[in-house]
């Protein structure tokens, strides 16, 4: 799971890096590209807890959820 947290961490600091220069231009472009990988991420990690029965299952899919339903209404 951290390889994944790697890629994320680099989309995410390419996103803040556009939002702290004010390049609406590249927001628009990446925000797509956040918004994509953190879907692909939750899906990754349900489908990893469920075949390893991750005891933090419910717990964490419960976090995933509270994010998605942020990011819908971004
Ligand atoms: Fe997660």
């Amino acid at each position: 799971m951290n390889m994944l947290h790697e890629e994320e961490i680099e989309i995410i600091n390419d996103f803040h890096d556009a939002a702290l220069a004010g390049d609406v231009v590249k927001i628009d472009k990446l925000f797509p590209v956040v918004h994509f990988d953190a879907e692909d991420h939750f899906t990754t990690e349900e489908e990893m807890m469920a075949q390893n029965k991750f005891y933090g299952e419910q717990m964490h899919k419960s976090e995933h959820d509270s994010m998605r339903k942020k990011l819908a209404t971004l």
